[in-house]
């Protein structure tokens, strides 16, 4: 770890800097716990030391230069994403925090600042958080993947005793790993866009992770001859009174029933007072659950910000092409211009491949898209489409002629991510 941390004065007293060194650790670890509750100091502690991604470097705060008292911190946590098959790197925002006396003099929009420098240091192609709500708007981010949608199993739904199908459940421990690793890779590439997870990741998961606030166990399912046939993961901490599904791999839907079975005589024993599966609508555990009378729960969204759009854009290109190849517009020649008001580009299609994206001024070319810059991601993300958008954002538009073409370009998508910490 760098001895002389990046440090920014500021006005009034104040110096931003990054984490330096092992004393930093714990004196963030206890800030953070000031702002976001005694007893998490331990996740955040775990976080900067044992996970084998988050860099504490990464880690920025504001303090008082004479009394060195923090007064606001934030962290940039880095993940792998797929879309589509195309690995894409983010930058997560997180353990947003000011001390109240401090609260409403911008530091975190200074903070955001750097968070933003280093997000284009580390060519990011996106970042996202969690985030209360509305507050992140003002930098630039908007709700675009599901986060904490779920669905309510009653304990009465569940099947019980569990039906003699040959399955049963047990906790994994590191002799799992090759096997795990294979049954998240099979999920995450099931999905359009998900969250990609290494064998360095899993042991995290498995071992120090258990001592912070995420946690989750992790069950094998395995079949009547002793073989492993995928995994669920139920979180110790979480929102609502629910026993927490937060993870599940691809099951055949009578694994799923035992799974659901073993997951309800779990919530009884912990006494929760029904299952709530924070699970993407259709893996086979939802849709079993919901076989059984489940129903939806109000869900909230991963609120994203893309640095550098049409760098995205090159990026993705045979994503795109793939698109165009399986439509009528196969061999599409032309251009194709986005308009986001801030700025604009001209995309140039040659029998169906995206060859270039130009920037050009904006309001400079007649657009066949024309967006608010922050709802491109929802778009892209296949979260929301044009036809979503444009009745509440009549800002949002497309001509007629273009719309299917746009529609094609930009579907709706199958995203979920699962947590990596
Ligand atoms: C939310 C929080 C981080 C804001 O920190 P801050 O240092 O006061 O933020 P800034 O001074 O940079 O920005 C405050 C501005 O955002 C505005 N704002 C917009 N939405 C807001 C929201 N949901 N909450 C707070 N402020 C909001 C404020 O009105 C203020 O605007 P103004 O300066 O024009 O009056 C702080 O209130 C906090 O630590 N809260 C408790 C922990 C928390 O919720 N963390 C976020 C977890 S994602």
């Amino acid at each position: 770890m760098s001895k002389i941390p990046w440090t920014r004065e500021l006005d009034s007293g104040l110096r931003m800097r990054a984490v330096g060194g092992l004393e930093d650790i714990e004196r963030v670890a206890a800030f953070d716990a000031l702002i976001h509750g005694a007893g998490s100091e331990s996740t955040w502690r775990t976080w900067m030391r044992d996970h084998p991604q988050i860099q504490p470097t990464d880690w920025l705060l504001v303090e008082e230069q004479d009394t060195g008292r923090i007064v606001a911190s934030l962290c940039l946590l880095p993940w792998r994403i797929h879309y589509a098959g195309i690995e894409l790197r983010s930058a997560e925002q997180g353990v947003v925090g000011t001390l109240p006396e401090y609260r409403g003099r911008k530091l975190q929009h200074m903070l955001n600042l750097r968070f933003a420098e280093l997000v284009q240091a580390g060519d990011f192609d996106l970042s996202h958080i969690q985030g209360i709500p509305y507050f992140y708007r003002q930098f630039g981010y908007e709700y675009a993947l599901p986060l904490e949608a779920w669905w309510r199993l009653e304990l009465h739904m569940a099947p019980s005793p569990p039906p003699a199908l040959g399955f049963h459940c047990r906790l994994a421990n590191l002799s799992d790993l090759p096997a795990l690793v294979q049954f998240y890779d099979q999920a995450a590439a099931a999905l359009d866009v998900a969250a990609l997870r290494d064998e360095a990741l899993w042991r995290y998961l498995l071992g120090p992770a258990l001592h912070t606030e995420t946690a989750a166990e992790t069950w094998v399912v395995g079949d009547a001859d002793g073989h492993s046939v995928g995994y669920f993961r139920i979180a110790y901490q979480g929102f609502g009174q629910g026993l927490i599904v937060a993870e599940v791999s691809l099951l055949k839907p009578e694994a799923a029933l035992v799974a659901l079975a073993h997951i309800r005589q779990v919530a009884i024993e912990r006494q929760k007072p029904f299952v709530r599966l924070n699970l993407p609508s259709d893996t086979s555990m939802v849709t079993v659950a919901r076989s059984l009378g489940a129903h939806d729960g109000a869900s909230y969204g991963w609120q994203i910000r893309l640095p550098n759009p049409l760098a995205l854009l090159r990026k993705l290109a045979p994503v795109f092409n793939q698109r165009l190849a399986g439509s009528i517009y196969a061999q599409l020649t032309r251009e194709v211009v986005f308009d986001f008001y801030r700025h604009a580009c001209r995309l140039s299609f040659t029998s169906g491949q995206l060859n270039e994206v130009t920037p050009i001024p904006p309001g400079s070319a007649p657009a066949d898209l024309t967006l608010p810059p922050q709802l491109f991601a929802p778009l892209l993300f296949g979260h929301r489409s044009l036809n979503d958008m444009s009745p509440m954002y009549p800002d949002a538009s497309t001509s007629d002629s273009a719309r299917p073409l746009l529609e094609v370009l930009f579907p709706k998508l199958r995203g979920w991510l699962y947590m990596p910490y």
